[in-house]
């Protein structure tokens, strides 16, 4: 029998805010949702749900009983949005003349995808396919053991990076890890940068998270990979310029295969097209997933150099969907709208609003303990009391509920941060109606 865990990420299926959400929808809708809980096993962050969908468009997700929310979390896989119509077009194309490539054969949707996306960082130009995130990461540390003939692998506490049994083994998350038998052997993990509660005083540069990273390659001798997000999406870690670089040396100094997953946050959201690009380095791989298929359709990948390419006795991948020419189609049309629209310059230009708008709160609203954020994706980190930083999650609760109610969804991570992550399409005035929204629900739970 498994726990409740309120501190995972997002909201909890069977909290008293959700009773009575449940009880103000329509009984069409509670009906179907009765049906989807009677069909579905349940689980943690999934099923119960929370709300049946009829339709999704732009920055939008519309329910059953046409109610329009603007979609702050959409698995973060809605950079271009949804229903772009570049994306589908190109889908439909492709659909109507090769939906399907087998194993062994290749075709020009995947040819030209994967010159594209080489050409998008320096020197990491060697790619491999795969129909999900979690996928795209098991072959990054398959890639990383074959490369250096060592199997253990470093990663970071909080983290998620799929749901595989590979994944949540290198994960550290307690709803995925937990109760759940052996996990992956080699698996050591490390506390993640944190600005806001760091596990040392005095520790701005984030000079002790890299010596506790330096201390486990030492102790374990023989570490073959170190997986982490560049940028953590759930609670929107952002470690400093220095945590970065000296990893990159560790790295090359312990010949560990540096993978930066960024499977949520790649395409642009940071203000970036790769986040790492913030940091002035180059990982030895890297995994991109979500909006690769442009809302539409399951596609990851993962870029790497020549030097990885010596794979050839063992499958690396082998999935059906593996060079997918629907998937390939939709993912060159994001990588066409990002950059004929600007989206890039777009992420870093509405940041700077949500910047002063959250900042702007921050000062009015004393259960704001913390805003941090790059481009388009932003934490509100919500407390009891700014001194002992209890994590406030009755008032994160209160906050999505009124947010859903009037108009606007997004993601509670840890219980108390709320994560912000709009399309980048978004239009000016969505996302003040957006901020407005965010506002008001803090001024109605004060009162
Ligand atoms: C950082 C990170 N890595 C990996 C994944 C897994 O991606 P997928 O759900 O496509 O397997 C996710 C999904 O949320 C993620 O956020």
């Amino acid at each position: 029998m498994s726990t409740i865990n309120y501190k995972a990420e997002g909201d909890v299926n069977f909290s008293e805010s959700r009773k009575e959400w449940q009880q103000k929808l329509l009984p069409d809708t509670t009906a179907l949702l009765k049906t989807d809980a009677d069909y579905f096993i349940h689980q943690a962050l999934s099923t119960p749900c929370l709300e049946v969908l009829a339709e999704c468009d732009g920055s939008y997700i519309i329910t059953a009983s046409g109610r329009r929310i603007l979609d702050f979390h959409g698995n973060n896989l809605h950079q271009v949005g949804y229903r772009n119509e570049t994306v589908l077009t190109a889908v439909i194309s492709a659909l109507t003349k090769l939906p399907f490539s087998p194993r062994r054969y290749t075709n020009e949707y995947a040819i030209g995808l994967a010159q594209k996306l080489g050409s998008l960082a320096p020197g990491l130009n060697k790619v491999l396919f795969a129909p999900g995130g979690s996928e795209a990461n098991s072959m990054a540390l398959k890639l990383a053991r074959i490369h250096t003939g060592k199997f253990k692998v470093v990663s970071m506490w909080g983290a998620f990076h799929g749901a595989g049994l590979d994944t949540i083994s290198v994960g550290g998350e307690a709803s995925f890890r937990s109760n759940i038998g052996p996990l992956m052997s080699g698996t050591e993990h490390v506390p993640q940068p944190n600005t806001y509660r760091s596990f040392w005083d005095n520790d701005e540069d984030q000079d002790k998270n890299v010596e506790y990273v330096r201390h486990v390659f030492e102790c374990e001798g023989d570490v073959g990979a170190f997986i982490a997000e560049t940028i953590r999406n759930t609670d929107v870690q952002i470690p400093t310029l220095n945590f970065w670089r000296r990893i990159r040396e560790l790295c090359d100094e312990f010949n560990v295969v540096l993978i930066l997953d960024e499977i949520p946050i790649a395409l642009g959201r940071t203000g970036r097209f790769f986040a790492f690009e913030h940091y002035g380095i180059t990982p030895d791989i890297v995994t991109i997933g979500k909006g690769l298929g442009g809302a539409v359709f399951p596609m990851a990948a993962l870029l790497t150099s020549e030097k990885f390419n010596h794979a050839v006795g063992h499958s690396v991948g082998h999935f059906t969907h593996e060079k997918s020419p629907i998937g390939s189609a939709a993912a060159m049309a994001v990588l066409e709208v990002i950059e004929k629209e600007n989206l890039i310059e777009k992420a870093q230009q509405n940041g700077l609003i949500i910047k002063a708008r959250l900042s702007e709160m921050q000062n009015r609203f004393e259960m704001i303990g913390d805003v941090r954020g790059i481009g388009l994706l932003w934490g509100v980190e919500l407390v009891t009391d700014r001194k002992s930083k209890t994590r406030a999650i009755e008032h994160a609760e209160k906050v999505l509920y009124h947010c859903l109610e009037n108009g606007l969804s997004f993601k509670v991570s840890q219980g108390n941060v709320i994560n912000l992550c709009p399309p980048l399409i978004i239009k000016e005035d969505e996302l003040l109606s957006a901020l407005n929204i965010l506002e008001n629900a803090f001024i109605e739970i004060i009162h």
